[in-house]
């Protein structure tokens, strides 16, 4: 096993040194926060992510795991360093790079041995060569080092199991010493014959923007069927169903919705967009994508608007689910926020509930009421809009939630629910792609 250091403590960074320390490696996860790390030294993990508090404690308990603001002192001792740094969205799409680059320049400064630097945060392919450039500045000649591309693939709410049980690990480096180490590292992966891909640094670099564009196009190829459907009387769910059982196509990421959200989708196409723009390369179809999610959000405002038969003002409406997906906390670029939006430039008052994500949106949003539960939200409503595909909306008490409401109007802009069920309750309803089916 090996002494590793985690530069990052948010989802990737966290659940990454997590389970590398899981599988037996002595893991330091660091951050310039002061305060978060204390916090996560105390056990509170600053964003919710199921069963990662679980993997944390357990691993601090066995003092595989341990965290500290001391980013160069840890370099020093580790045999393996991981960039896990953010890479927000800088201008016209282009990834900001300073995190990462303030991690190239300690690691650089701390370099007293042999290490390997392996970079998990999204970075724009060619970038390895660019954190090989800092190091090499910064280092002096005073000991070798090898670069690696190891992305990660994992989803919020499901990072966890994404991490220790991953479809593939790509590896890309041009160093057989630096890829034995690696194998080290994940040696339980390897035991379990989990698929490795072996490639050069660009070619992983490039595996992950491809893999988050393709599943992004694939969204607002279905957002896009479903909105056809809603005008040709074709029900989407037997659409993607049928199409699910051609193998090529699968059942995954079939859903149609309010478009895409999160930290990821969105930062991931726009970046990809413009690095192959720098190289003279027009991607027409990720383009299409961005543009078509970016018409969803529309779309939800517009349906909802028309389920109102174009009165909108002043009313009172439930909002339920804020995140951009379920099972996270996380509200980053969720389709919500349009939504609110145009929910207070029509002068509504809005009631809203998410299991875990109030507290976020409250921050960006704090005239909305925050509600505890469902019940709460839609008493007295005059319409309730489900916006996140919370398991807790699918299951809800539909004529429960008609009795309190003030008017039976609800878009199901996820299609978690029966639209056999709403018609039988006397709902007045949209959802996304199924407006034939009653
Ligand atoms: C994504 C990739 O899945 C993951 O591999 C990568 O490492 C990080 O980015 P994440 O952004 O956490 O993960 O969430 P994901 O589950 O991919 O969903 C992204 C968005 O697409 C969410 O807004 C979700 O609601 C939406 N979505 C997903 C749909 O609208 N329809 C679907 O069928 C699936």
């Amino acid at each position: 096993m090996k002494k590793i250091t985690i530069i990052g403590t948010g989802y990737v960074g966290l659940v990454s040194g997590a389970g590398l320390a899981d599988f037996g490696n002595e893991v330091v996860c660091v951050d310039i926060n002061k305060e978060k790390v204390s916090q996560i030294e105390d056990g509170i993990i600053p964003f919710y992510e199921p069963g990662l508090n679980e993997l944390v404690a357990r691993n601090v308990e066995t003092g595989r795991l341990s965290f500290s603001t001391n980013i160069g002192e840890s370099v020093q001792e580790s045999e393996a360093v991981f960039i896990a740094v953010w890479t927000p969205m800088g201008n016209d799409g282009e990834a900001d790079l300073s995190a990462v680059e303030d991690a190239g320049r300690v690691i650089g400064q701390n370099l007293t041995d042999y290490k390997v630097v392996a970079t998990k945060s999204t970075v724009p392919i060619g970038t390895g060569e660019f954190i090989r450039s800092i190091i090499r500045e910064n280092s002096k000649g005073r000991a070798e080092f090898d670069i690696i591309s190891n992305p990660e693939f994992l989803r919020e709410g499901a990072a966890v199991s994404d991490f220790m049980i991953p479809n593939r690990v790509v590896i890309g480096t041009d160093s057989e010493r630096a890829l034995a180490l690696i194998k080290e590292v994940y040696r339980p992966l390897f035991i379990n014959e989990t698929p490795m891909v072996i490639t050069n640094i660009q070619t992983a670099e490039t595996i992950k923007y491809a893999s988050n564009a393709f599943l992004a196009v694939k969204i607002s190829y279905v957002n896009e069927l479903a909105n056809l459907c809603d005008e040709n009387g074709a029900d989407i769910h037997t659409v993607t169903r049928a199409m699910a059982l051609d193998g090529r196509i699968s059942s995954k990421f079939l859903h149609p919705g309010p478009g895409y959200g999160g930290s990821c989708f969105p930062k991931d196409t726009k970046a990809l967009v413009h690095q192959a723009k720098e190289r003279g390369v027009n991607l027409e179809v990720v383009k299409a994508a961005i543009r078509a999610n970016e018409f969803q959000k529309s779309r939800v405002t517009e349906k909802l608007e028309r389920l109102m038969k174009n009165d909108l003002d002043n009313k009172t409406i439930a909002v339920l689910g804020l995140a951009f997906k379920a099972n996270t906390d996380d509200v980053r670029e969720s389709p919500v926020i349009p939504l609110l939006t145009f929910l207070a430039e029509k002068g509504c008052n809005v009631r809203a509930y998410d299991p875990k994500a109030n507290k976020n949106m409250a921050k960006l949003f704090p005239d909305v009421n925050y509600c505890s539960s469902i019940e709460e939200a839609v008493k007295g409503v005059d319409a309730a809009v489900v916006m996140t595909e919370w398991h807790e909306f699918r299951g809800m008490d539909l004529a429960r939630v008609g009795e309190l409401m003030n008017e039976k109007v609800l878009f199901d802009a996820r299609n978690l629910l029966s639209p056999n069920e709403l018609n039988r309750i006397g709902f007045r309803f949209e959802n996304i792609g199924r407006s034939s089916v009653r």
